[in-house]
């Protein structure tokens, strides 16, 4: 089997890639270990920026999005009884759209299966090989026969324990990390959510986060420790708990309901550079993580998706191989500015367990200096809704 671009996962980035370059006129497949149900089913980002919208309108795959997604002006952060509202429309002339990673992900499957572009579910043993020549080499299992695939170029959208990034000896690749001390458990349940917007919550019992999915759907979260598990979190709980850490204006308005889905997520800063061996390209959670406390892990799928999906298409136009090589410094370059967001907005609004007085203090300290400087707010904003590609 041949392809010009092989795509391993069917994620965000994957999927999204695949779309753009099928428009191109370029050929790829992808390969994607777990089952479409599985991949659909798995609950994830909700908060999409600007960049984002447009690059899944040159996919023609928003058109659900723009129908059902929600428009936020603005966010609020809550902080010892007081709520700052962000006004991102004002500061920075940008909104962004609350449409679950879930929908984007069924709406780019859509659009793919509508093009005839091909994707292989239940791939088992993805392997690369020959990464450093011009004919690089996929094989996978499938029904108990092995397949292999020859391409140009392979796209290593496999998320974070995908195989992509570890086909790149270590010495050709070096990684940065944070590991933080608490995990996310996340609720999703089919009330209204308690505010039009969400609300970001540092309380001294830890963090909270109120969000939706739809005006119908909601979906929050509580800082918790990393050895708890869900069964240690049962609805009526996790309710009592997120109350405790509301304001009493939300906490009043906050509807509850049995749970349709219940997770917990480590949080962690991760960086792998370059993002790029020989003809091996990594996009998306594969070379990076954040936090997701600025909302940016999908968004930072879709910048490096822009930057390499117009890379190959210079490649196969125009036969100029010069954007593939700035690929990674591009994508890098915005990379490290949304780790940087994130960790600021972990850092300012959880509760660190080991966090001395003079850390709590500054804590305060920055939140009191953002909730009265419109500059301060400006610099939230104008990251939060996106920087631009
Ligand atoms: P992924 O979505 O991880 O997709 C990678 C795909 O590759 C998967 O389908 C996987 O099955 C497949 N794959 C893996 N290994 C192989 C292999 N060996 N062979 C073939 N296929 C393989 N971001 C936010 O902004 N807000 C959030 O609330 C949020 N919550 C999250 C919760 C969890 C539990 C996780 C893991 C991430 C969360 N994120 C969140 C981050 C966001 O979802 C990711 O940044 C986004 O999914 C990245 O898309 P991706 O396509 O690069 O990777
Ligand atoms: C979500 O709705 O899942 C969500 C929203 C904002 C975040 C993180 C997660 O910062």
């Amino acid at each position: 089997m041949r392809t010009q671009v092989a795509i391993i996962g069917a994620g965000p980035s994957g999927l999204l890639l695949g779309q753009l370059l099928s428009l191109a006129g370029i050929d790829n497949m992808i390969l994607e270990q777990k089952s479409k149900d599985y991949v659909l089913s798995r609950i994830r980002a909700g908060v999409v920026e600007q960049g984002a919208v447009k690059l899944l309108e040159e996919a023609r795959a928003a058109e659900r999005l723009h129908r059902e997604g929600l428009v936020h002006d603005g966010t609020e952060i809550a902080f010892q009884g007081r709520r700052r509202r962000i006004d991102f429309k004002a500061l920075t002339g940008k909104v962004v759209t609350v449409y679950g990673q879930t929908e984007i992900t069924r709406d780019l499957m859509d659009a793919r299966e509508a093009i005839g572009a091909e994707t292989v579910y239940e791939a088992a043993d993805v392997a690369l090989f020959d990464l450093k020549s011009d004919r690089p080499r996929v094989s996978w299992r499938e029904g108990g026969e092995t397949h292999e695939l020859q391409c140009d170029y392979v796209a290593g959208c496999d998320g974070f324990h995908g195989v992509s990034r570890r086909s790149i000896p270590e010495s050709e690749i070096a990684a940065f990390e944070r590991v933080y001390p608490f995990g996310w458990l996340g609720v999703l349940v089919e009330k209204p959510p308690v505010s039009h917007e969400l609300i970001y919550v540092n309380h001294d019992r830890g963090f909270a986060l109120c969000s939706m999915r739809s005006t119908s759907r909601s979906r929050y979260y509580l800082q918790c420790r990393l050895d708890e598990h869900i069964d240690d979190w049962p609805d009526d709980k996790f309710w009592e708990e997120l109350v405790r850490r509301l304001d009493p204006a939300a906490a009043s308005a906050l509807q509850t309901g049995a749970s349709i889905e219940k997770s917990i997520a480590p949080l962690r800063s991760f960086v792998a550079e370059p993002m790029r061996y020989g003809n091996l390209f990594l996009a998306g959670d594969a070379a990076h993580i954040v936090p997701p406390t600025g909302a940016k892990g999908l968004n930072l799928a879709a910048s490096d998706v822009h930057y390499l999906s117009h890379a190959l298409i210079e490649k196969y136009k125009n036969g100029s191989a010069k954007d593939l090589d700035l690929y990674a410094a591009k994508a890098l370059a915005r990379v490290w500015k949304a780790e940087r967001f994130s960790w600021w907005m972990t850092q300012m609004l959880h509760r660190f367990p080991e966090s001395s007085g003079f850390d709590q203090r500054m804590q305060a300290a920055e939140l009191d200096y953002l909730f009265s400087s419109e500059a301060a707010q400006t610099a939230l904003a104008e990251n939060y809704v996106g920087l631009p590609y």
